[in-house]
């Protein structure tokens, strides 16, 4: 928190920015802006106009049972957000295609084992969840020169990838994906959607890449995957619980590899300019950027 109210403050000495955790007047603030926020605490704040999630996710807000009614609900969208995801993505794939996390295992105990590697025309990258980080990371493996498909609930006219929509094209999709890559927004619809039947229909030795919300994968079936050698193994960023618990079997999975929920991470310099819009648009009455749809959930 402080280092985010330093950054509010260099860039606009004028604003008033309180820690939650420090005295405030609780009437005068207009805009909470959080990143998992302790439950209930968004409660008592008459003149709360605006609560503005800290990255591009808002199911923490929404799982608030305590959540102000009828206060707009605003999340990040950053150019920033989503390079940062797609370098993450890529290097992921890369690292999975020339076998690097072996190749970490064998140096451990000073073993030589060349083994084959992939080329890029070996795979073909399916994309679950086509908004802003999902779209982005398209653009950069398209370029790259990976085929490149996308999986979405509804049509995405501008999207420059082969894009399958709903339950209906789902098969088609993930019969066709070497290696998976989860960008969805967490909604009740989405939740445990990475589960045993829909994993199944990858290929014999595709690869999972999470990067969404731990809340998509059915931790137990994908290690049954892996196990039974369905698929190859996977890269997971985000889990059910964070940090990840000590005894969880993701920590020693051989094929398995994990990431402490940094693949894209807001970056203040980047962000505050678009929370500071929205401030300013609040004291203007005029109408906010990057609400959420309450239905949708995102
Ligand atoms: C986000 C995240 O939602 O980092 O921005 O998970």
């Amino acid at each position: 928190m402080e280092l985010w109210k330093k950054a509010f403050l260099q860039k606009y000495p004028k604003l008033k920015v309180y820690q939650y955790l420090e005295p405030h007047p609780k009437h005068e603030i207009t805009m909470a802006v959080v990143w998992k926020h302790p439950v209930g605490s968004l409660m008592n704040y008459p003149n709360l106009a605006c609560i503005a999630s800290f990255g591009a996710g808002v199911d923490f807000i929404l799982d608030d049972p305590t959540l102000p009614k009828g206060v707009p609900i605003t999340r990040v969208v950053d150019p920033m957000l989503a390079s940062d995801m797609a370098e993450y993505v890529v290097s992921t794939i890369f690292s999975r295609l020339k076998n690097f996390r072996q190749y970490h295992h064998d140096q451990n105990s000073r073993a030589w084992k060349p083994k084959p590697y992939d080329r890029i025309q070996d795979h073909t990258i399916g994309i679950m969840g086509l908004g802003t980080l999902g779209i982005a990371l398209a653009k950069d493996l398209i370029r790259i020169g990976f085929k490149t498909t996308g999986w979405a609930n509804s049509a995405k006219p501008a999207s420059s990838i082969p894009v399958f929509i709903g339950e209906k094209q789902k098969t088609e999709f993930l019969n066709q994906t070497t290696i998976l890559v989860c960008l969805l927004p967490l909604t009740e619809a989405t939740f445990g959607i990475l589960n045993k039947d829909t994993l199944s229909q990858l290929p014999r030795g595709a690869y999972l890449i999470n990067v969404a919300r731990g809340g998509h994968l059915i931790d137990d079936d994908l290690i049954e995957l892996i196990n039974e050698g369905h698929l190859s193994g996977a890269c997971l960023d985000v889990f059910h619980m964070e940090p990840l618990p000590k005894e969880h079997p993701f920590w020693k999975h051989p094929k398995i590899q994990i990431t402490p929920h940094v693949a894209s991470v807001s970056d203040p310099a980047s962000v505050v300019p678009q929370l500071v819009e929205n401030y300013d648009r609040l004291q203007e009455g005029e109408a906010l950027c990057n609400v959420i749809d309450l239905l949708k959930g995102y």
